[in-house]
C-alpha cells in the first residue's frame, strides 16, 4: 500500500497519524512501522543514541544494543498506538529531515492535568545532535501543544549531566520546577514552560495539520 493511504487509513482510526508538523525541512509524523524500522536501526547501533557509559544520563535508557534493543523500541512503540481520550493521549513522532528518519519526539498528556498540561520527551541520533535539531523539533512540539491543542502548560525532566536536553529546554522558555532521585540515583530536573515564555522563542511559519480530528478525541 502507498505509505499515504496507509497513513490516511490508519488516520481514520487513530487521529494521532493524521498529525503532521513542519518546519523548513524538518517534518514530525507518527511513525507507521516504516519509519519504526528505521528508528530501531538507530537504536540497535552501539552508541547510536547515546555515548556508550553515559547511559544513566537518559533516566532508564537501557544499555542493550542490537536485536534486543530493536524488539524493546518496537514493541515500547506499539505499546503507544491506541485511540487517545481526555485522560490518555500519547503522539510520538519520527523526526524527519531532508527525508531522512533522525530521531523520535514524544508528546503526551501529563498524568494529573491531560487537558491542560503536555510531556514532551526525545532523542536524535548522535551523529545529528548538537546542529540545532533538538532544539527546532521542541519548538514544533510546543507550537502543535500550545497552538492548535490548547495547553496551557508543558513539561520535561532530564538527568542533571544531561546538558544538551537541559540547554534545549532553557533555549525553548522553561524553568526548573523541582528536582527528584529517580529509584536508579540519578537526579532529574524537572522543568515548565508557559505559552507566554514559548511564545518569545517561537518558530516562524511551523506548518500544523491534522490537528483537529485529534483535539476532538482529547477533548472527548
Ligand atoms: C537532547 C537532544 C534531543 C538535544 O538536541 P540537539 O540537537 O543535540 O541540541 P541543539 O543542537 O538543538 O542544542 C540546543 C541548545 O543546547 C546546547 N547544547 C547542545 N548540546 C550541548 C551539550 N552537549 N552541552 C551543553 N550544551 C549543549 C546548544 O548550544 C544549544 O544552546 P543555545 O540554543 O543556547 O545555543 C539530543 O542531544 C539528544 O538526542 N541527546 C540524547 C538523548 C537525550 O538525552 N534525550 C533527552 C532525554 S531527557
Amino acid at each position: 500500500m502507498d505509505a499515504d493511504l496507509l497513513r490516511a487509513d490508519l488516520a481514520a482510526l487513530y487521529p494521532q497519524f493524521g498529525l503532521r508538523v513542519a518546519h523548513r525541512g524538518t517534518v514530525l509524523l507518527v511513525p507507521t512501522d516504516e519509519e519504526l524500522l528505521e528508528l530501531a536501526e538507530i537504536v540497535a547501533e552501539p552508541g547510536g543514541v547515546v555515548e556508550p557509559g553515559r547511559a544513566g544520563e537518559l533516566m532508564g535508557w537501557p544499555e542493550d544494543e542490537g536485536a534486543v534493543a530493536a524488539r524493546r523500541f518496537v514493541e515500547w512503540a506499539w505499546r503507544l498506538r491506541e485511540a487517545p481520550t481526555p485522560t490518555r493521549w500519547r503522539a510520538p513522532f519520527a523526526v524527519l529531515d531532508g527525508g531522512r528518519v533522525l530521531g523520535l519526539a514524544v508528546l503526551a498528556h501529563e498524568l494529573d492535568d491531560p487537558a491542560g498540561t503536555a510531556r514532551t520527551s526525545s532523542w536524535l541520533a548522535r551523529a545529528e545532535q548538537g546542529r540545532g535539531l533538538g532544539r527546532r523539533v521542541r519548538l514544533m512540539l510546543l507550537e502543535l501543544a500550545f497552538g492548535p491543542l490548547g495547553m496551557t502548560r508543558a513539561v520535561t525532566a532530564a538527568a542533571v549531566g544531561n546538558e544538551a536536553s537541559r540547554a534545549v529546554s532553557a533555549a525553548c522558555g522553561y524553568r526548573e520546577t523541582h528536582r527528584a532521585t529517580g529509584s536508579d540515583g540519578v537526579v532529574e530536573v524537572h522543568a515548565a514552560v508557559t505559552p507566554g515564555a514559548w511564545r518569545k522563542k517561537r518558530l516562524r511559519d511551523v506548518d500544523v495539520e491534522g490537528a483537529e480530528a485529534f483535539l476532538d478525541a482529547i477533548r472527548g
